[in-house]
């Protein structure tokens, strides 16, 4: 599907202005896109990049991006990053490559989000994939415990949660921020708002993989061409 993905990330080049500042998603897509919009960085647009994980800021550098210092980032006109479940409503599921506490900060910072998806990614109801939770590592199986029980009570099929494990085989995947990465088979998560609000409610939970309002445009990319919606 990488020719899917590039649709998607050459559609969102069109919504790129010269003195952007853009918020620099996380993922395969993402990677795609800060590819192309290095192309037009050394083509002679000027854009200032804000990255949402070590990974991206690696890839934006090699590609030639600027990017600022985070800790003077004063706004953030537009953010372009993957999902890996999108629905009707604009909700996503994100957090499979494990950048979701960062990329949420990121765009709930940024004034419009556009999302470059695959067909793949679209979704009835989001649930299937499983839905990432960021946890400190702190009395962990307690925490495990209230999300499985938050992810039930507001209605998903299941919560069962499995400690994401790092590539190497070394133990627990730590993210950028030191915490850890809760893996939920919800099955499906009939009110995702509801959810949400269930698990920030929990202490030792960083953030949740659901974000609920925050994407302005979704980018589907497909074989020959992709679909642009906007909220
Ligand atoms: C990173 O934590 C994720 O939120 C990604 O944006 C998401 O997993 C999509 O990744 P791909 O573009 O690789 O499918």
């Amino acid at each position: 599907m990488t020719v899917a993905k590039e649709n998607a990330a050459l559609a969102a080049l069109e919504f790129v202005e010269d003195g952007m500042v853009l918020g620099l998603g996380s993922g395969s897509t993402a990677e795609i896109f800060l590819e192309k919009l290095g192309d037009k960085v050394a083509g002679g647009l000027k854009v200032s990049g804000v990255p949402t994980s070590q990974r991206t800021a690696d890839c934006a550098r090699e590609a030639g991006i600027p990017l600022l210092d985070l800790d003077r980032v004063e706004r953030i006109d537009l953010t372009i990053d993957g999902a890996d479940e999108v629905d009707q409503a604009f909700h996503l599921i994100k957090g499979g490559g494990a950048c979701l506490l960062r990329e949420k900060i990121i765009a709930h910072a940024s004034k419009r989000m556009l999302v470059i998806v695959d067909d793949r990614k679209m979704v009835e109801t989001l649930g299937e994939f499983a839905l990432p939770v960021e946890v400190d590592p702190f009395c962990l199986g307690l925490t495990a415990q209230h999300v499985y029980d938050a992810l039930l009570q507001s209605g998903c099929k299941d919560g069962q949660t499995t400690l994401r494990q790092s590539k190497d085989g070394s133990g627990p995947l730590i993210t950028d921020g030191g915490h850890y990465i809760l893996d939920c088979r919800c099955r499906e998560i009939p009110d995702p708002i509801a959810t949400a609000r269930a698990l920030a409610d929990i202490p030792g939970v960083m953030e949740s993989g659901l974000f609920i309002d925050l994407a302005d445009v979704i980018i589907i990319g497909e074989v020959d061409h992709a679909k642009v919606l906007e909220i």
